[in-house]
């Protein structure tokens, strides 16, 4: 782990979360102890990165024991109220639906039902932080990871809970002396590189470049990077991954050069009942995040505006995917079918 950790369950009382939107400038902390004030932290991006979602689902199901009673009916109601916030990490829905699980398996009262979700919202944190140093163990030895490595958005304990995923095997890469240098890309329109993976960078002593995202198929041709590596917010079954917007970008210009391109993401975040990316929701977010940034504008009003946060990377263009059971190589689509089979606890 870090110095620092994204969430905080704190059982009977809510949860405590790291305001993402403030940082690199300041660290506060929000106490969250309202489904309501949960949907808002995660549709805003206070809170964000997929496996980090996955946990802060089940702390928002805990919340909703606490806040509306641990009946069925509400639950149900709060669950669909915190999946609706963002459609395409599969984490966050599969959390919540766990959670429902949990409270079920529990016994009759409502004492035994808030217990049992305040229990499977710190299992879910504890779990996560397991699967993220298994995952950076098997990725540091990947092909291609020596010299200089590309990421984009932000992949570190930020968005997990742990010590990540992407950024994880980079800084275990890096412990290990295989590579030198980290590029970052800026990450439009909400800047996760720039604000958070750089800030995560710094705070881990490994020597990092930003970049903006304009400049990052110049970078790759020019050879300075041996491998591009991000996570995913959904796997799908044949091994399509959704990622932030602008990751396709990054694979099919790092295959074009030759340079490996992978994905690191837990298991929780593969989605065997998707058959592949077209079937993956996308999340598209509101005008106000292009041409500005917070409450400077500089683009005139009136335009249209497309603004998707993920898009879908197809799985020929990618060469591993690293997950805490080992890396996985094309074909993905039997491999994924064996490990989600076997994946009981999500
Ligand atoms: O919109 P965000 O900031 O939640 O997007 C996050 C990403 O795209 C990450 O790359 C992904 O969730 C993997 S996080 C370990």
């Amino acid at each position: 782990m870090s110095g620092y950790t994204p969430i905080c369950i704190l059982p009977g009382e809510g949860i405590e979360v790291l305001d993402q939107t403030l940082l690199p400038h300041e660290e506060r902390y929000l106490r969250l102890d309202t489904v309501a004030a949960v949907a808002e932290a995660i549709r805003s991006l206070r809170v964000r990165g997929a496996p980090l979602l996955g946990v802060t689902g089940a702390g928002g199901m805990a919340i909703a024991g606490e806040e509306q009673g641990a009946g069925p009916e509400a639950l149900v109601e709060a669950a669909a109220e915190l999946k609706a916030t963002r459609p395409t990490a599969v984490d966050l829905g599969a959390m919540i639906d766990e959670a429902l699980v949990a409270a079920e398996a529990a016994g009759p009262s409502e004492r035994e039902r808030q217990a049992a979700l305040w229990g499977f919202a710190e299992l879910a944190l504890a779990r996560q932080r397991e699967r993220d140093a298994a995952l950076a163990r098997h990725g540091r030895e990947l092909p291609g990871l020596e010299g200089a490595v590309l990421t984009h958005c932000n992949t570190g304990g930020l968005a997990t809970g742990g010590e990540g995923t992407a950024l994880a095997v980079i800084a275990e890469a890096w412990r290990a002396g295989r590579i030198e240098r980290c590029y970052a890309t800026e990450t439009r329109p909400l800047l996760q590189g720039a604000r958070l993976t750089m800030w995560e960078l710094g705070a881990l002593g490994i020597p990092g470049t930003l970049l903006p995202d304009t400049a990052a198929a110049s970078l790759i041709a020019s050879g300075q990077v041996s491998a591009v590596i991000t996570g995913a917010d959904r796997i799908a079954a044949n091994g399509d991954g959704a990622n932030k917007v602008g990751t396709y970008g990054l694979a099919a210009v790092a295959a074009r050069h030759g340079v490996p391109f992978y994905l690191a993401a837990p298991l929780s975040t593969f989605d065997a009942n998707t058959p592949s990316g077209e079937a993956i929701p996308i999340e598209f977010r509101g005008d106000g995040e292009v041409g500005g940034f917070g409450d400077d504008r500089w683009s005139p009003d009136g335009g249209g505006v497309y603004n998707p946060a993920f898009d879908v990377t197809p799985a020929e263009l990618i060469a591993g995917i690293v997950c805490e059971s080992g890396v996985l190589r094309p074909p993905y689509g039997p491999a994924i079918a064996a490990l989600t089979a076997q994946n009981v606890d999500r």
